[in-house]
């Protein structure tokens, strides 16, 4: 995730130091320095940087926050895109401003969707500096914390569902006896095609699949099985389950 968030931040031209813990993680990218050849990596890199952007897994957030805490500058942002690692752990840590980010993974092809909450401490122009971090790498939506694990369930987890969807409709085309190959062109053809149409378009889902639905036609038939499964509610489920996941998570961090 720190990758992508990275390759958008260079493209805007905007000054980075990263730093990864393996040295060979650091030698993917440039520029990059690793505390397994320098221990004083990460206080270096923090020193002087406004923005300070906490990619590691969730379990080592804390740390990682212990051990840059002395360097960091007193107006500095710390911005987290940690699942589940929550405001008032982080503020128990740093003495600044602390931001939460849940971004997706479409990030990395610039297309990316992040959900932005503030801290307790963190001023109008601090959130406008993190919105604009995220806005190298896509949209921003800007929530309070309470509703940013719900948020992670739609458009930090959505990508996983929309895959998900993709290897169905596939399966259910290799079951009508086209090919792989075939059957890759028309799902993955569609969902690109219908996406694109739908970001071009003037006009909403629901009449955009009125226009694909003739009544007493075939995909109105289909619709109506697709209704009767009652997509929502099982969407409702999914998402409930992804957010019970994140207070666990939070939990434990
Ligand atoms: N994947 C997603 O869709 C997604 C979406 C939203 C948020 N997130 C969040 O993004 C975070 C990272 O996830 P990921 O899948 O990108 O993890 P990842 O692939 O393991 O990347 C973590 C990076 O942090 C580096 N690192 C670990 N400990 C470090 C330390 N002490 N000092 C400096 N660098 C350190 C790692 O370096 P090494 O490679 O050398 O270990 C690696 O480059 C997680 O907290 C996750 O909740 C992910």
């Amino acid at each position: 995730m720190g990758g992508a968030i990275l390759s958008g931040l260079r493209a805007s031209g905007a000054d980075v130091r990263v730093t990864t813990r393996s040295a060979a993680s650091a030698a993917q990218i440039e520029g990059a320095t690793s505390t397994e050849d320098d221990p004083d990596a990460n206080r270096t890199a923090v020193s002087g940087a406004r923005v300070v952007l906490i990619g590691v897994k969730p379990l080592m957030v804390a740390d990682l926050l212990r051990e840059i805490a002395p360097s960091l500058d007193e107006d500095a942002i710390v911005v987290s895109v940690a699942a589940g690692v929550t405001v008032a752990t982080m503020e128990a840590l740093v003495a600044g401003s602390v931001i939460r980010a849940m971004p997706n993974t479409p990030s990395l092809v610039g297309l990316g969707v992040t959900g932005v909450s503030a801290g307790t401490r963190t001023t109008e122009e601090e959130l406008a500096i993190a919105t604009a971090l995220f806005e190298t790498v896509g949209q921003v939506l800007v929530v309070p914390e309470s509703k940013l694990d719900a948020l992670s369930t739609i458009s930090g987890s959505g990508p996983a569902y929309v895959f998900f969807l993709i290897e169905q409709l596939t399966q259910t085309a290799l079951n009508l006896g086209f090919s792989e190959s075939e059957a890759a062109t028309m799902v993955q053809g569609t969902f690109r095609g219908a996406s694109e149409l739908l970001a071009q378009s003037d006009a909403d889902p629901r009449e955009l699949r009125r226009r694909v639905t003739s009544p007493k036609g075939t995909t109105e038939r289909a619709i109506a099985v697709l209704d009767e499964a009652d997509l929502t509610g099982l969407f409702d489920l999914a998402t409930a389950a992804a957010l019970a996941r994140a207070q666990e998570l939070a939990a434990s961090s």
